[in-house]
């Protein structure tokens, strides 16, 4: 079956099977930013947004979101090159392999909170494993990025 999407801002559709989720459409097709982890909806690592919001693709059915629009970490890449620097600088980009999925996740919390607290912060963030590192260098990367993207607005 076939599904229309918008990607990135682009107009596209995907062959897809009934049963397939969106992780594997996605990577099948050359998102490959999107990572593949637990597959169970645990890890967080398949974080995109759709619609607007923040949704683990692992456990979403790719005919599901016929219609929808959809963003990956390839089409956010300038912010998430600023955020990646700060976790970069905090020491907490070690294997990488959770990056993409907590940079789109630290895209929507901005999208719904523009100045947000610690625990806004973590309550945001939970579904976001990392296996390399502990989360409070995280939690600093993720408050200086706060804290600069204020400076600039208020610029
Ligand atoms: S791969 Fe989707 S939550 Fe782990
Ligand atoms: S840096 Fe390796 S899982 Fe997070």
């Amino acid at each position: 079956m076939k599904i229309n999407v918008k990607i990135n801002d682009e107009n596209t559709s995907f062959e897809i099977s009934p049963d397939e989720y969106l992780v594997e459409t996605l990577r099948k097709n050359g998102y490959i930013g999107v990572r593949q982890g637990c597959d169970t909806g645990t890890c967080g690592v398949c974080t995109i947004h759709v619609d607007g919001k923040a949704v683990l693709s692992c456990v979403l059915l790719s005919a599901k979101v016929d219609g929808s629009e959809i963003t990956t970490i390839e089409g956010v890449q300038e912010k998430a090159k600023v955020i990646g620097k700060h976790l970069v600088d905090e020491g907490v980009d070690q294997c990488g392999y959770c990056s993409s999925g907590t940079i789109m996740s630290i895209l929507y919390l901005e999208k719904c909170i523009e100045n947000p607290t610690d625990e806004e912060i973590l309550h945001y963030l939970n579904g976001n494993l990392c296996r390399c590192t502990g989360y409070v260098g995280q939690l600093r990367a993720i408050k200086k990025y706060f804290g600069g993207r204020l400076h600039e607005n208020r610029k």
